[in-house]
Order: C-alpha cells, then sequence, then structure tokens
C-alpha cells in the first residue's frame, strides 16, 4: 500500500498498476485532465506538476517544492510525498498569484503548455525571495512554448516573485507537515496489480535483500530513463523496486579527500556539492536536461543507464570517481571506468546495485575542465561531452585523465591522447599530437545528433580549446560551445 497527499486530501492506493504515470493517474483515474501531455518524454513540460517534501532549512520544518515531469513519474514514487496540480492553485475563487501573474502579463494563449509554466512558476515562487532572471530562465528551461514567446511569461515570474504574498500552502504548512508526518513511510511498501509489483525498501540491507529475491526486478530511481520504456516503448515492467526512499543512498558526505554521494542522490542536489569543488561540473549539471528532470533524475540513475551520451559519467572517470557496488550482503569498489565494459554492457552482477559514487576531491595544481557540445543549450542531450583532468607544474603535465561521452559506445578515457601529453610540455605542438592521438582512440558514430567527422573534429577542438583557458586562466573563454 502506498499513501500521498493531493494537496490536502490522503489517498491511499493498494492495487494499481505500477507502470501508471502520475500524469495518466491524474487524467484517466482521477479526472483531473489540468495536467497536459504534450511529448510523455520529458521534453516539453506540459505535464509539470509539484511535489513536495518534509525538509528542513536552517533548524526549520518546512516543505520542500520542487516540479517534475509527471510523464516520466511512476506513481509509487509519490509514497509519503504531497502531489500539488494546477487544479489546486485556485483558492476559495481566486486564482493564484502566479495564474493572475500569467493573466495580467498576456503569458497565456493555448491550454497545452499554460499549466506547465504554471507550475515551474509556482515552485520558482515558492523557492525564491526575489525576482532573479537567472533562476527564471532555469525554473523555464524545461517547458516549451511555441507560440506565446517567452518574453510575457518571463514578466509573469517577475510579477509573481515581486508580489508574493503568503497563500493557502503556507496558510496550512503547519497542518500539511503533520499530515506529511503521519504517512512517512515506516517499513517496506508494495504497490502491486495481478503479477506487476512495484517494493518500495527503506534501507540499503532491505534493498539487497529484496533485490536477492527478485533478482529480474528493475531499479527505479528517479524514473527519467525508465520510464520512458512504458511511455514511449509501450513496455510493461513487471517488478520494480524503488530506491527514493533510502535516505543513506541520498547522502551527500564531505570529507577532506573525497566527495561520497549516494547513488539515489538527485541530480538538483549534487549541483551544489560538485560546483564548489569543480565549477565545470556545475556548469554541466545547469545543462543537464531541465529542472524538472535535474529534481527527479539520480546520480546512480546516470551510471545505471550505462547511456553513452550520458553526461556524468565522463567527468566522474576524469576525476578518477569509484563506485561501490552492493549485492546481498557483499560490498566491492569498482573505477567507474572499470564500470563501462560495452554498449550498455557494465560490471554489474546480477542483484547488484550501485550504493555510492565517490568522487576525490581537488589537489594542489589539478585543472580540471568540462564541455558539454548539444544542439540546444538547455534540455538537450550531449553529442560530445569531454573532461580534462590535468596536473600541469612548471609547463610540464605531470597527469593527465581524459575521457568523452558521444565517441564511443560507452564513457571512456582517451589513452592515446593521455600518453603523449603525459610528462611532455604544456606546448601548442604537443596538443597537436594529443589531437592527433584522439584519432587513434576515438573511432566516433555518425547520428542523428551529430556525424563522426563533426564529432572527432570537435573533440580535438575541446582539446585545444582546454589548452587555451589554461594558458590564460585570467581570460574567462569558458563559454559553453555548441553545434
Ligand atoms: C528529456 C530528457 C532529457 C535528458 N537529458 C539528459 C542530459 O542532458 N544528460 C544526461 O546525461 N542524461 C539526460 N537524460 C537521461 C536521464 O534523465 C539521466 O540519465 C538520469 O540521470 C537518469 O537518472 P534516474 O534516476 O531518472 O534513472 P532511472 O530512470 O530511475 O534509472 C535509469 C537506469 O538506471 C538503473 N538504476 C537506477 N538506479 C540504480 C542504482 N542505484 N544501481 C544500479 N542501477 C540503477 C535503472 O534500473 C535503469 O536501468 C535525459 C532524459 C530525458 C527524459
Ligand atoms: S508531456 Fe512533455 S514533458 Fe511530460
Ligand atoms: S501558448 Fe501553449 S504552446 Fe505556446
Amino acid at each position: 500500500m502506498i499513501q500521498f497527499l493531493l494537496n490536502r486530501e490522503l489517498r491511499t492506493e493498494q492495487q494499481l498498476d505500477p507502470n501508471v504515470t502520475v500524469l495518466n493517474y491524474l487524467r484517466e483515474h482521477l479526472a483531473k485532465p489540468g495536467t497536459k501531455e504534450g511529448c510523455a518524454s520529458g521534453d516539453c513540460g506540459a505535464c509539470t506538476v509539484v511535489v513536495g517534501e518534509l525538509a528542513n532549512v536552517d533548524g526549520r520544518e518546512c516543505v520542500r517544492y520542487r516540479t517534475l515531469n509527471s510523464c516520466l513519474t511512476f506513481v509509487a514514487s509519490l509514497h509519503g510525498k504531497q502531489l500539488i496540480t494546477v487544479e489546486d492553485l485556485k483558492h476559495q475563487g481566486k486564482l493564484h498569484s502566479v495564474q493572475q501573474a500569467m493573466v495580467d502579463c498576456h503569458g497565456s494563449q493555448c491550454g497545452f503548455c499554460t499549466p506547465g509554466f504554471v507550475m515551474s512558476l509556482f515552485a520558482l515562487q515558492k523557492n525564491s525571495s526575489s525576482f532573479s532572471k537567472a533562476e527564471t530562465m532555469e525554473a523555464l528551461a524545461g517547458n516549451l512554448c511555441r507560440c506565446t514567446g517567452y518574453r510575457p511569461i518571463i514578466d509573469a515570474a517577475e510579477q509573481a516573485c515581486c508580489q508574493k504574498q503568503p497563500d493557502q500552502f503556507d496558510v496550512f504548512e503547519a497542518q500539511t507537515i503533520a499530515q506529511l508526518k503521519a504517512i512517512a513511510p515506516a517499513e517496506t511498501a508494495e504497490l502491486n496489480s495481478g503479477d506487476k509489483r512495484c517494493l518500495l525498501p527503506l534501507t540499503v540491507a532491505d534493498l539487497a535483500d529484496i533485490y536477492a529475491a527478485n533478482p529480474e526486478a528493475r531499479l527505479l530511481a528517479g524514473c527519467t530513463d525508465l520510464a520512458l520504456e512504458v511511455t514511449q516503448f509501450h513496455r510493461e515492467l513487471p517488478v520494480m523496486i524503488y530506491v527514493g526512499h533510502i535516505e543513506s543512498m541520498k547522502r551527500i558526505e564531505v570529507t577532506e579527500r573525497s566527495i561520497e554521494i549516494g547513488a539515489a542522490t538527485a541530480l538538483s542536489d549534487c549541483y551544489a556539492v560538485l560546483a564548489q569543488d569543480y565549477p565545470d561540473f556545475g556548469e554541466l549539471l545547469h545543462r543537464f536536461a531541465s529542472l524538472q528532470i535535474r529534481n527527479q533524475g539520480t546520480l546512480g540513475g546516470n551510471i545505471g543507464n550505462a547511456s553513452p551520451i550520458g553526461d556524468a559519467p565522463p567527468l566522474l572517470i576524469a576525476l578518477g570517481a569509484q563506485i561501490v557496488l552492493r549485492k546481498g550482503a557483499e560490498s566491492r569498489t569498482l573505477s567507474l571506468e572499470d564500470y563501462f565494459i560495452d554498449y550498455k554492457v557494465t560490471a554489474r552482477q546480477e542483484a547488484e546495485f550501485i550504493e555510492k559514487i565517490i568522487v576525490p576531491r581537488p589537489q594542489a595544481n589539478q585543472a580540471f575542465r568540462a564541455y558539454k557540445v548539444s544542439k540546444r543549450l538547455d534540455d538537450d542531450i550531449s553529442a560530445v561531452c569531454a573532461a580534462f583532468n590535468l596536473k600541469v607544474v612548471d609547463g610540464t603535465v605531470q597527469t593527465a585523465r581524459i575521457a568523452f561521452g558521444g565517441m564511443a559506445a560507452i564513457p571512456k578515457r582517451a589513452s592515446a591522447c593521455e600518453a603523449v601529453l603525459k610528462g611532455a610540455a604544456w606546448y601548442p605542438e604537443i596538443i597537436e599530437q594529443a589531437c592527433a592521438a584522439l584519432a587513434e582512440d576515438f573511432t566516433p558514430l555518425s547520428d542523428f545528433r551529430a556525424s563522426k567527422e563533426y564529432r572527432l573534429l570537435t573533440a580535438q577542438n575541446l582539446l585545444r580549446k582546454c589548452f587555451l583557458e589554461l594558458q590564460a586562466p585570467e581570460v574567462e573563454t569558458r563559454v559553453t560551445a555548441y553545434v
């Protein structure tokens, strides 16, 4: 049985197909059509809803509100949380201030994108103390409108953030906190229908036991990748195990030597800590999908899906990250680069899962640069992703770890390129030799994102760009490249 709040109404579900998305649940099971389906693949934001979770900010208990794409979220993951949809904003016959701002600023033309925009603006208003254009652009990057244009919507964001007044969610906050505490998961839950099941353990040990007993199960983290199997490929997932309730897998611990990130940590939560040590990692995470996807997608899922164009793996490999894999009571630590074997083939054994990711902290003389090249700046997948982790002392390259995504069947180190650089002078002629060596390292493919020639040339140019940036660090050349 799972329980969650639909706004402030308690909902209990026992027998529901775990393959049902929140979008279909709202529209087809609850006859709430306010939330719209545009793409059913996480690309348009029409289906945006807001999920509230208990949080503690500066010692104050509160509800943290975040957007997510309901088309990519299975209902089971709502267990213990509050779901807010566009239908919940109007209160006592009066539009919510973000809805009123959309009306006042002429931010809406059609009914398809507007509910999603309204929900993104609602979460933005909840999480901001004042108007910031940069935050607004980030909040709206996952919402597409093909007609109105964004200027009036940004005006609406400004009005909503500048004229923020307590709303019904503030008035009822204490009551919502009490309701959420009352339904906080206390034991492994299960949602099922016929022979389809989703299990929701609370501890790593329970996850290990349940996975060992159900090795055919699919692990479900943020769902942003897995849900596509259902919504795009029309497959059914008979058994799933949701890892999002395991607190220790959502924890980030920073020690003197490393950052340990639980595999189920949302990408939004990884941002602050990784950006602090490695600003380019922060920039990459800013450009990773949309805010909705980053709020739900996890670092473990980005590794677990073993995509050759996943953005975090090349950066983590270049940084020398390790992963802790767990199976039953046994744990092992593996270099991330050894995890990826071939296209979608990994070193993960049956019933084994990624428990955490260990990222080394920066050392003296270490320079780290990462670049994502994609057709659009926001909400797009990389054609090529490059990460350079170098130690250059007195003009000589002491160590070089270089990795690319989009250049091979797996995220992969550029060993021949590294070999040219190691021990060599940090000098243009050497960089050209290292660029030539990239052609030995990689034989990229052509696809709809880029041709093989484009990919190789881009990889070489990114090395040249890295060289120029490190030559003249005082010049801010870290302009993000895109096709
Ligand atoms: C519109 C859109 C845009 C996207 N943009 C980007 C992008 O810019 N860059 C990018 O890299 N990706 C992108 N993605 C892909 C996806 O969002 C990311 O890969 C995300 O990190 C997946 O995490 P998740 O938690 O949602 O994984 P899930 O969908 O829950 O799981 C993905 C896979 O990993 C497995 N898995 C999950 N957790 C674990 C674990 N702990 N141990 C072992 N296996 C596990 C699952 O079983 C599943 O096979 C995008 C996806 C969409 C829909
Ligand atoms: S329907 Fe397009 S993002 Fe969900
Ligand atoms: S107003 Fe809806 S797509 Fe532009």
